[in-house]
C-alpha cells in the first residue's frame, strides 16, 4: 500500500506559491487557486450583488438538490456555480466536494448548462432586440449548473468507489491538492514518466511545487507488474507527436531496472525505425538549462543516450544516410533464416497453394544444401529439371510453380536483401551487442522503406528476438535481458491480413504479447492505424495512448471509454488521452513539449 499523508483535499491558498519562480509555463495550466483567468467585471459585479454568500477562495458553488443528489448506480450530482466562477468552470475539469469529515469526493465536470432563475419566456421579439444591444447577460438572472461525474472518494492516501452522497449545499471546490488528486485518479507516484495531467490540452495546476501533476506508468514490483511488459500502443495521426512522445517515453525505460530471475536488470530497448528518427536518441536535445533543471526536479530521464547503436540493414542498392552521432553496425539477413521462417518469402501476394508449394521447395532445398543461400535457392527453383520433377509428380501445378519462379525465385528484392556482405544478424558478434542490458538498438529502415526488403528485415529480426525470448532454449543474452520491442508504423508489420505471412505474424506476436509479461518482453507499438493491428496482438495491449486522430474508425478501434474517445479528434500536438485501466483512471495528459533527446 502506498503511503500518503492524511490531509484535507483542498490545501490552503499559499501566497508563496503564487510568486514561486520558474515553475514553467503557467499560462498553459488550469485548476489551481488562480485557475480562473478572465475574472473581470463579472466577478466584481458578482461579489457586489451576491454579498449574502460571497465565494471563498476555493469554493465555486454548491451541490444543489433540485434534480436529486445520487451516487452509485445512476449517479446524479449537480452544482450551482456562483457568478464569479462561471467562466472558469469547463467540461473535463476536476472539482472536489468535501464531506463533513476529512474525506472528499473527486469529480469531473461532465456537462454545463444555464437554466432560468425566474419564470420568464425570453423567446420573444422585445427581449431578443434588447439582448442584442446589451453587452452581456445579467449572470445573476440565470442559474449556471455543472453536472459532475463522481470519480472517487478520497480518504487520506486511499481511494474508494463513490459510496457516499454529498449533502445538499455542500461546497464544491477546485481540486488543488496534488497528492489527493493523484490518489483520486489512482495515478502512481512512481513509474515511467509519460506527461502531465491535463484538461482540454492545458496542464492541471495544483498548489504544490511544481504545480503540475506528473502522469506515470507503474513500473514497480510487488503485486503490480511493470506495465511495460503488458504492452503499450501509441496511436495518432501524422504529425500528432507519436515519435516525439514515443522517444521521450522510451528514454525513460532506459533508466529503469526490472526484475528477471531474481535479479534487477536494465532493459534493452530495440526500435524498428522506418523514419530514421530514433538513433537520434544518442544525441543531446537542444534545450535550455531551465528546462533541464525542471526535468531533473521531476525525476525525468533526459539527454542523449550514450549506449545507442544504429544497426543498419545491408541491402544492395540502398545506402543509409545517418542523421545522428550514434555508432553504426551493419548487418544482413542470412537466407538460412528462411529455413525456420519460410513465410519470410511468402508476402501477402502468395496464394494458399503457392505458399504450400513454396514450403515444400524450401524444405527440399534446405535438406540438401550445404551452404544455403538465396541465390542457391533461386537456381534450385529455376532449374528446368526440378521444375519438371515437381510438376510431373503432381506436387505442384505448372501455374503455381511458374508463379513462384516469378514472385520468389526471380524477385530482385530478395536477391538484394539476403546474404549481403555485412555480418549475418544471427552471428554472435551482432546479436550479443544487439541485446544487452542498457542497450538502445535502433534498426533504421528508412533507406529501404516501403519495399519488401523493409518487411523482410523487420520481420526476420523481430521474430528472431521473439523466438529467442520465448523458447526455453533461447540465447542467454536475450532470455536474461528485459526487452522492450518498439515498432514505429507498426500497422505495416502487424496488420490483420489473412495471408500465410499474416497468420504467422499474428500467431507469433500474439503469443509474444501473451507471454511477454512473464518473460519480460514488452511490445511498444506506434501507429496511425490502430484498427490495422492484428487482433490477437491488440487485445493483449494494456496501455493505450491516443494522440490526435481524425479518422473515426481508427478512434473507435482503440476501444477506449467514450468520454476519452470524444476528445481524441480535438487533441493538439502532444496532447493525449491515456487509457491504462490497471494503472489509473482514464485521463488526459500532455507530453513534454521538448524532446528529452534529439528529435528532428
Ligand atoms: N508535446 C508537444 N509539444 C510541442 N510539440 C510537439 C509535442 N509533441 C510533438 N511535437 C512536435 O510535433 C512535430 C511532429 O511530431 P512527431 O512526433 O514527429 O509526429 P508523428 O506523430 O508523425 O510521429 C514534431 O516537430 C514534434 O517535435
Ligand atoms: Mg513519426
Amino acid at each position: 500500500m502506498r503511503f500518503r499523508r492524511r490531509q484535507p483535499l483542498v490545501s490552503p491558498l499559499s501566497s508563496r506559491y503564487m510568486s514561486e519562480p520558474d515553475l514553467g509555463d503557467f499560462e498553459e495550466e488550469v485548476g489551481g487557486p488562480d485557475g480562473g483567468t478572465d475574472t473581470g467585471d463579472a466577478e466584481k459585479e458578482g461579489f457586489e450583488r451576491m454579498e449574502v454568500n460571497p465565494p471563498s477562495t476555493d469554493g465555486l458553488g454548491v451541490v444543489c438538490a433540485g434534480d436529486g443528489i445520487a451516487v452509485g448506480n445512476d449517479p446524479r450530482l449537480t452544482a450551482y456555480v456562483t457568478v464569479g466562477n462561471r467562466s472558469d468552470v469547463r467540461v473535463g475539469r476536476y472539482l472536489v466536494v468535501p464531506y463533513p469529515d476529512d474525506e472528499a469526493l473527486l469529480t469531473r465536470v461532465a456537462g454545463l448548462r444555464y437554466a432560468q432563475q425566474f419564470e420568464n419566456d425570453d423567446a420573444n421579439e422585445i427581449q431578443a432586440r434588447r439582448a442584442m444591444k446589451a453587452d452581456g447577460v445579467d449572470e445573476a438572472d440565470y442559474k449556471f449548473l455543472a453536472s459532475l461525474e463522481p470519480v472517487a472518494v478520497v480518504s487520506g492516501d486511499e481511494r474508494r468507489m463513490p459510496d457516499r452522497v454529498p449533502k445538499p449545499n455542500a461546497r464544491v471546490e477546485r481540486a488543488t491538492d496534488k497528492e489527493a488528486m493523484k490518489t483520486g485518479l489512482d495515478i502512481p507516484s512512481d513509474g515511467v514518466f509519460v506527461g502531465h495531467l491535463a484538461v482540454g490540452g492545458r496542464k492541471v495546476r495544483t498548489s504544490a511545487s511544481p504545480p503540475t501533476i506528473d502522469y506515470r506508468l507503474r513500473d514497480e514490483y510487488g503485486d503490480a507488474e511493470p506495465l511495460v511488459f503488458r504492452h503499450t500502443l501509441i496511436a495518432g495521426g501524422t504529425g500528432s507527436g507519436k515519435s516525439h512522445n514515443a522517444k521521450n517515453i522510451l528514454r525513460q525505460f532506459l533508466g529503469s531496472r526490472y526484475r528477471l530471475d531474481d535479479a534487477r536488470r536494465r532493459p534493452a530497448v530495440v526500435v524498428f525505425d522506418p523514419q530514421n528518427e530514433y538513433a537520434q536518441m544518442h544525441d543531446d536535445p537542444d534545450v535550455d538549462k531551465e528546462t533541464r533543471r525542471r526535468w531533473e526536479a521531476e525525476g525525468i530521464e533526459y539527454g542523449g543516450y550514450d549506449d545507442t547503436t544504429a544497426f543498419v540493414p545491408d541491402v544492395a542498392g540502398f545506402d543509409y544516410d545517418p542523421n545522428h552521432g550514434a555508432p553504426q553496425v551493419e548487418f544482413s539477413v542470412p537466407f538460412e533464416m528462411a529455413r525456420e521462417n519460410p513465410w519470410l518469402l511468402a508476402g501477402a501476394e502468395l496464394s494458399e497453394n503457392q505458399t504450400m508449394v513454396l514450403r515444400t521447395l524450401l524444405t527440399d532445398y534446405f535438406r540438401d544444401a550445404d551452404e544455403p543461400t538465396y541465390d542457391g535457392f533461386s537456381d534450385f527453383v529455376m532449374d528446368p529439371a526440378n521444375a519438371e520433377r515437381y510438376i510431373e509428380s503432381g506436387r505442384a501445378h505448372e501455374a503455381t510453380y511458374n508463379a513462384l519462379k516469378r514472385k520468389v525465385a526471380e524477385n530482385p528484392i530478395f536477391g538484394r536483401v539476403f546474404d549481403q556482405p555485412a555480418p549475418a544478424v544471427t552471428e554472435d558478434k551482432i546479436l550479443d551487442r544487439f541485446v544487452r542490458p542498457g542497450a538502445l538498438s535502433v534498426v533504421p529502415t528508412y533507406h529501404v522503406t516501403k519495399s519488401r526488403a523493409e518487411e523482410v528485415v523487420v520481420l526476420a529480426l523481430a521474430s528472431l528476438l521473439v523466438d529467442n525470448k520465448l523458447s526455453t532454449g533461447g540465447r542467454e543474452n536475450i532470455k536474461e535481458t528485459p526487452l522492450v520491442l518498439a515498432l514505429d508504423e507498426a500497422h505495416n508489420f502487424l496488420a490483420d491480413t489473412d495471408s500465410a505471412q499474416g497468420r504467422v505474424i499474428k500467431g507469433k506476436f500474439g503469443e509474444a504479447a501473451k507471454q511477454g509479461r512473464k518473460e519480460r518482453l514488452g511490445l511498444f507499438l506506434i501507429t496511425q492505424d490502430p484498427g490495422d493491428i492484428a487482433d490477437p496482438v491488440f487485445k493483449q495491449i494494456n496501455t493505450r495512448v491516443a494522440l490526435n486522430l481524425g479518422d473515426e474508425d481508427a478512434i473507435r478501434s482503440l476501444n477506449i471509454p467514450t468520454e476519452l474517445e470524444d476528445r481524441v479528434p480535438y487533441m493538439g500536438k502532444g496532447e493525449m488521452v491515456v487509457y491504462s485501466p490497471d494503472n489509473s483512471e482514464p485521463v488526459e495528459v500532455v507530453g513534454l513539449s521538448d524532446p528529452v533527446t534529439r528529435h528532428g
